[in-house]
């Protein structure tokens, strides 16, 4: 088996989790590579539904072991929160999770200024999760982060973070009138934070790479989505990681030759949370109907996602970007009760048509869709477990979108459940 990058080919909530738990008994390692809480990794295994942030889905395999790359922020409050909720439930966690020494710590800062910068934009802002992602990239890139191994140290680790947070206390005065944060307390309670995750902690890249050389196989697990990814996505209206099929390697330390292959994950619709240009978004109806049948709310914070219409420009631009050889489409489902379904297949902007997705932000905010309609196919496909047994027009719709994006589609999920899935021969 391969090692096998796996990325949201839209704007993140593409069933992604659903996917990795789907994958993961044939591979040995899961490998998280970026992005941080923000992410929310759903898997339902019968009656039970868990919600993943920071800990890869492959921790729901028992023999299965866990990685948290260095391109992960991470807030130690929501991982000890994360870790003590899945013993709660039974499932081991030490022994099976290991995290980068090299990863980034978000502290109170990055939160507060994460709300502050987002409330002072007002109408221009990004929505963002609020988890202080983006500041705590941010100080990554400016070289005065603060990374786990830094945190080992008592003697870099205060200095680090004294350093940090004069710097923030004034920015915070001067910008927002807050009233700063005490060096004190934060210190303390990361201090506390290192007792209970150091046992954790390691090289993972040489765990990784070791277990590359023993024949292991990985699973990477992308969060959030190729168009919020800070290089290619709908920038500025994007989270700060590099949420596309690269960051996998500069997330963890596995070069690309010791990579198969790139799973690209699209909903059969597209959605996405927060601000930015979507052309294809629904008007209220149909938009309040996918919603509602999709059960389109944040898996992270619950706010209601926006949908829209399958388009092919969008995903046809992550297939390049990512270098997706194969696709998996989840929610299929939810479009069952569509009498004609539309699939975008290029944009109008000031009188020209285009085919290809751009970065332009002002063109894609205010391009037209170029739809194509096909039949829907006014069935239940939630209970089907083989393409040939799936309603005629939803193969016809399949195939379409396979013929657009010029890639195989190998799997379909027609639910939330591990059965509902359909493995395209
Ligand atoms: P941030 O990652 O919290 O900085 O948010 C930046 C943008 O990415 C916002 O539009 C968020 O709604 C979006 N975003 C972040 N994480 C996810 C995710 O896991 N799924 C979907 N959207 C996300």
């Amino acid at each position: 088996m391969s090692n096998i990058i796996v990325v949201g080919a839209q704007w993140g909530d593409e069933g992604k989790g659903k996917v990795i738990d789907i994958l993961a008994k044939d591979f040995s390692y899961i490998v998280r590579y970026q992005g941080g809480n923000n992410a929310g990794h759903t898997v339902v295994i019968g009656d039970e539904k868990f919600i993943l942030h920071l800990i890869p889905s492959g921790i729901l395999h028992r023999k299965k072991i866990c990685v948290i790359g260095n391109g992960v922020v991470i807030d130690p409050n929501a991982l000890i929160a994360e870790i003590a909720k899945l013993e709660s439930e039974g499932i081991e966690v030490k022994g099976r999770l290991f995290i980068s020494e090299n990863a980034h710590l978000i502290f109170p800062y990055h939160k507060v200024i994460d709300e502050l910068k987002e409330m002072k934009k007002g109408k221009t802002k990004i929505g963002t999760t609020k988890k202080g992602i983006g500041p705590c990239y941010a100080d990554k890139v400016s070289r005065s982060g603060i990374r786990i191994i830094d945190l080992l140290s008592d003697s870099v680790f205060s200095e680090k973070l004294k350093t940090n947070i004069e710097e923030k206390n004034k920015i915070l005065k001067i910008l927002y009138d807050f009233k700063g944060f005490s060096f004190d307390r934060i210190y303390k309670e990361y201090i506390e934070f290192r007792g209970k995750i150091k046992n954790f902690v390691c090289d993972t890249t040489l765990l990784l790479n070791k277990a590359i050389e023993k024949r292991k196989s990985i699973l990477f697990e992308g969060a959030q989505g190729t168009m919020l990814d800070v290089d290619y996505g709908t920038y500025p209206f994007v989270t700060s990681s590099s949420a596309t099929a690269g960051g996998a390697c500069t997330g963890t330390g596995v070069g690309p030759t010791k990579i198969g292959k790139v799973l690209g994950v699209v909903k059969a619709y597209t959605t996405r949370v927060g601000e930015g240009p979507f052309p294809t978004e629904f008007t209220k109806d149909m938009m309040h109907k996918i919603r509602v049948k999709g059960r389109e709310f944040g898996a992270t914070t619950g706010r209601p996602r926006r949908c829209g219409w399958f388009d092919a420009c969008l995903v046809r631009y992550s297939i390049i970007v990512n270098g997706i050889s194969e696709i998996v489409v989840t929610k299929l489902d939810v479009l069952d009760d569509l009498e004609k379904i539309k699939i975008c297949v290029a944009y109008k902007y000031k009188g020209k048509t285009y085919e290809h997705f751009t970065s332009d932000i002002d063109m894609l905010g205010n391009s037209e869709p170029v739809y194509e309609e096909v039949k829907g196919w006014r069935e239940d496909t939630s209970g089907v477990t083989a393409f040939r047994k799936l309603p005629k027009n939803a193969k016809e719709y399949l195939k379409r979108i396979q013929k657009l994006l010029k890639t195989k589609i190998i799997l379909i999920s027609v639910g939330s459940e591990r059965r509902q899935t359909i493995r395209v021969e």
